[in-house]
């Protein structure tokens, strides 16, 4: 795969915002009648925020509910100043998610549309979305491939391309749910680098890959459903190899 150029990471913007502040008051999230988070209260205004646990801890539940995917049944959510709930609309533009799966999160046919689904419905014309679409795959790499079968991508192609089509929506937060579980170590690295090093965006990176963790401003450490602590990442991630044994 093409290495995006240094430059052409930085320019992909979205708003930076004034405030970034990820808040959680007293959230609780039930699912088909059973409690998967409670008691959830943190706020967060680091630019890369590592969330790290064990199986079944609550990590993707954090990271939908920051993705609109779920909704909190207690307590309230607000990204950037707005309310998850009340804001929905807005919210759903602010925040773009991926996730560990990059075949599962392929919408269309090809490379182009794909990542060109992201900007329906914001009043552009087809020309600009066009010329959007093949701004965002030339920077990433991805120019040859726009008119090629989106599937027959290989699998760090696939995350990003997911990620291309989370950018062009100019989200101001990622939630990148174990983005690079499935990759090979060079894209592992393509992807945690364009996440942690060079996009401007906060991102919310949940990992069970602590070396990764420890490169994020501040860690949160999700047990049982509950958070455990919210710490800066080499204290944080210390107490929970010692705990995992
Ligand atoms: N839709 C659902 N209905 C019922 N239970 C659910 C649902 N989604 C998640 N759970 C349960 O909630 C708990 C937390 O799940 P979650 O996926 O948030 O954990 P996780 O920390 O992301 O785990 P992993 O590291 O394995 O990805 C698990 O016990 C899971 O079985
Ligand atoms: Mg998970």
């Amino acid at each position: 795969m093409t290495e995006p150029t240094p430059a052409a990471a930085h320019d992909l913007g979205g708003e930076i915002p004034a405030d970034r502040t990820l808040a959680f008051d007293g959230v609780g999230v039930e699912l088909a009648g059973t409690r998967i988070l409670s008691d959830v209260t943190l706020s967060l205004a680091e630019r890369r925020i590592a969330v790290i646990g064990e199986n079944g801890s609550g990590k993707s539940t954090f990271a939908r509910l920051l993705g609109g995917l779920v909704a909190p049944t207690r307590g309230r959510v607000s990204i950037h100043g707005h309310d998850l709930v009340a804001g929905r609309k807005h919210v759903r533009r602010l925040v773009g998610s991926v996730f560990s799966n990059p075949d599962a999160q392929i919408i269309m046919p090809t490379v182009a549309e794909d990542v060109a689904f992201s900007l329906r419905r914001r009043g552009l014309g087809k020309a600009e979305i066009a010329e959007r679409v093949d701004a965002t795959l030339e920077r990433y790499g991805l120019a040859e491939r726009a008119d090629a079968p989106a599937h027959s991508l290989s699998g760090g192609q696939k995350q990003l391309l997911a990620l291309c089509a989370v950018l062009i929506a100019e989200p101001s937060v990622i939630v990148a749910d174990e983005p690079t579980a499935l990759l090979d170590g060079r894209n592992s690295r393509l992807i945690s680098g364009l996440l942690l090093d060079e996009l401007p965006q906060q991102v919310v990176l949940v990992t069970h890959d602590l070396e990764l963790a420890a490169r994020c401003d501040v860690a949160v450490r999700f047990e049982g459903g509950r958070l455990l602590e919210v710490d800066a990442p080499a204290g944080v991630i210390a107490r929970y190899r010692q705990d995992l044994g």
